[in-house]
């Protein structure tokens, strides 16, 4: 399977969603880990390290979606920040949002246009994963309406949803150093929500 997802000298000529799933691939299965190492499905206080996991990643990246330069590339980005739902979400669970902020890690800087790409397209990704979540979030009662909304689908629903943000991702001209900082700016979001979770790990 690696050896199948190894860049190869034809992966430069990939549209830039389709590089970013090979050159992540691994980044992804290592945060899937950690996010279940916090056994968010087990309990309600499982639950919640999750929540508090999803709320500090959706905080940082939610500032992006409101970008205007980010927005000429992207239409409709803002409508598709998830940032309000994970904070109802959290009062919902009687997560007190001032502490969350106090037990955040330093926030990465994203200090490129192109490099913002990539955390968006993590964010933006996390909803496909989000429909086997939901799912497992059911079982402890919660819902699109209480305590998982941020786990819901769009109103397009998750596939045609993603695949319209792929194609606006797709559809954007940038250089080789511009696809770089995408590359970079997804595997550093990666781990941020990598280190978030290990703090909330060790918070328990
Ligand atoms: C236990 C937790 C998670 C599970 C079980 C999970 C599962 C999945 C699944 C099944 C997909 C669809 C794969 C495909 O269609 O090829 C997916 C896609 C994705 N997930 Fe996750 N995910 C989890 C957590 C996360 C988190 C926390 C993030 C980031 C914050 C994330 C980011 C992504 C991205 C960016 C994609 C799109 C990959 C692509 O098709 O380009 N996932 N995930």
């Amino acid at each position: 399977m690696e050896a199948l997802l190894t860049p190869s000298k034809g992966a430069n000529t990939l549209p830039l969603s389709k590089r970013l799933k090979l050159e992540t691939h691994s980044a992804h299965e290592r945060v899937d880990k950690a996010i279940m190492a916090l056994s968010p499905f087990s309990s309600l206080k499982g639950y919640q390290r999750f929540l508090v996991v999803q709320y500090q990643f959706q905080r940082r990246t939610a500032p992006l979606y409101h970008q205007q330069d980010l927005g000429a590339w992207l239409e409709g980005l803002p409508e598709r920040c998830r940032y309000n739902a994970v904070i109802s979400d959290c009062q919902d669970l009687a997560l007190n949002l001032d502490d969350l902020k106090d037990l955040s890690p330093p926030e990465p800087d994203i200090d490129s246009q192109a490099a913002a790409l990539g955390w968006l397209y993590v964010s933006e990704g996390s909803n496909l994963g989000a429909a086997f979540l939901l799912k497992y979030a059911s079982q402890l009662g919660l819902s699109a309406n209480f305590g998982a909304r941020h786990l819901a689908p769009s109103d397009s629903g998750r596939g045609l949803h993603w695949r319209r943000f792929t194609a606006q991702l797709d559809a954007i001209s940038l250089s080789d150093e511009q696809t770089n900082q995408a590359l970079n700016g997804a595997r550093e979001a990666f781990q941020f929500v990598k280190s978030l979770a290990s703090v909330a790990l060790n918070n328990q």
